[in-house]
């Protein structure tokens, strides 16, 4: 079977930044507390207008242009968010038609902040497998305009952000490097403890004002952090060191963990967890928030950007988030 690789990678952040500062004017929070409990120091909000798929095309843009290809080349879709421009249909098929790639397979992922391992993970079958060439990744959120930003929701509010990100998943020019394995894990018994409630088609109706001004917000996500928390630091160690054991390497062959942005004290524990130092860790939640599906690929992007990912690299991806939802990927850059 051939090697699949990730062959180019593009962003889109909000120009709008909102600092830790201009939200203790929505809320009763502080600059210091939010920096001391999450290491987040400011995160881009979209203009109000801007949908996941939005976002997600420019990311796609700038992908596709970073791996050479054009638009034509791209076989499939696959598209990660919790926050899609609409109920249905899916974010995949407005890209679809921003892209101009019409008559493809497009779908969504709803795996929250395993949204882009898991995408990955779809894409690298496809490649390898030669059902298709080149697929499309796409990570993309637009939290925004879904948080409760007053007091109620202060916990959860100051974690999440906008931005997108995506990559292009194509056979790997080396047959040494590339996607070496992906696993994925779900424990669907937690779902309530980091989820949103309503609107849902269990409910009659669907979405009443009581939701949306009531007590319980029950339109807003709800989170018992600290459960979250425990939860993502055994997990993400977990199942990095499932990918390390499935190709016998161990962490100190690592030369970068990128792990998904929820929280850098997570970040900090798990890289103690697996003797991880500081260099071998990329973190940028200070600048962005939690970013959901598109926090790995940002995070990638960067990498790529400042030189810290180099060809050659064992880079190892890993996430956690609702659902509970985990996964990893192993590659060789
Ligand atoms: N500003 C000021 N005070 C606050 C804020 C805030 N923004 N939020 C909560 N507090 C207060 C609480 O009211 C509480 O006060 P009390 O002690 O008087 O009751 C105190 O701070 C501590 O609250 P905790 O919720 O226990 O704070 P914690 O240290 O757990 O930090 C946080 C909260 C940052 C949310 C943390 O629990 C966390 O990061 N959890 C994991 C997040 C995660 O990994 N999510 C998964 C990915 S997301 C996804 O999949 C969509």
């Amino acid at each position: 079977m051939r090697r699949s690789h990730i062959l180019g990678v593009g962003h889109c952040v909000p120009e709008h930044v909102v600092t830790n500062q201009d939200l203790t004017r929505l809320m009763d929070t502080s600059d210091e507390w939010i920096q001391q409990r999450t290491g987040i120091r400011e995160r881009r909000y979209s203009d109000g207008c801007t949908g996941a798929s939005d976002m997600g095309a420019v990311a796609a843009k700038e992908a596709l242009t970073r791996a050479g290809l054009d638009a034509s080349a791209i076989q499939c879709i696959v598209f990660a968010t919790l926050s899609p421009d609409v109920d249905m249909p899916a974010s995949a098929f407005l890209l679809q038609e921003k892209l101009g790639m019409s008559g493809i397979p497009a779908f969504d992922v709803r795996n929250q902040c395993s949204g882009f391992v898991y995408s990955l993970a779809v894409a690298d079958q496809f490649v390898k497998t030669g059902a298709y060439d080149y697929v499309l990744v796409v990570g993309s959120e637009v939290h925004s305009t879904g948080l409760d930003l007053s007091t109620r929701g202060r916990d959860v509010a100051v974690i999440f952000g906008d931005g997108a990100a995506a990559a292009v998943v194509g056979p790997s020019p080396d047959p040494d490097r590339g996607i070496l394995s992906t696993h994925l894990h779900a424990e669907g018994k937690y779902a309530e403890k980091l989820w949103v409630e309503a609107p849902g088609s269990r409910l009659r109706p669907r979405l009443t004002e009581e939701m949306i001004t009531g007590p319980d917000g029950r339109v807003f996500p709800h989170m018992e952090g600290r459960y979250v928390f425990r939860h993502a630091v055994v997990r993400l160690a977990e199942v990095i060191r499932e990918a390390l054991d499935a190709n016998g390497v161990s962490a100190a062959d690592l030369d970068l963990l990128i792990p998904h942005q929820a929280n850098l004290r997570i970040n900090q524990m798990v890289a103690g967890e697996l003797g991880l130092r500081d260099e071998q860790v990329v973190n940028n939640i200070d600048r962005y928030g939690n970013t959901t599906a598109a926090s790995i690929p940002l995070a990638l992007y960067e990498a790529l950007e400042t030189g810290r990912l180099q060809p050659g690299m064992l880079v190892c991806l890993a996430a956690f988030g609702a659902g509970f939802t985990w996964g990893s990927a192993l590659l060789r850059w």
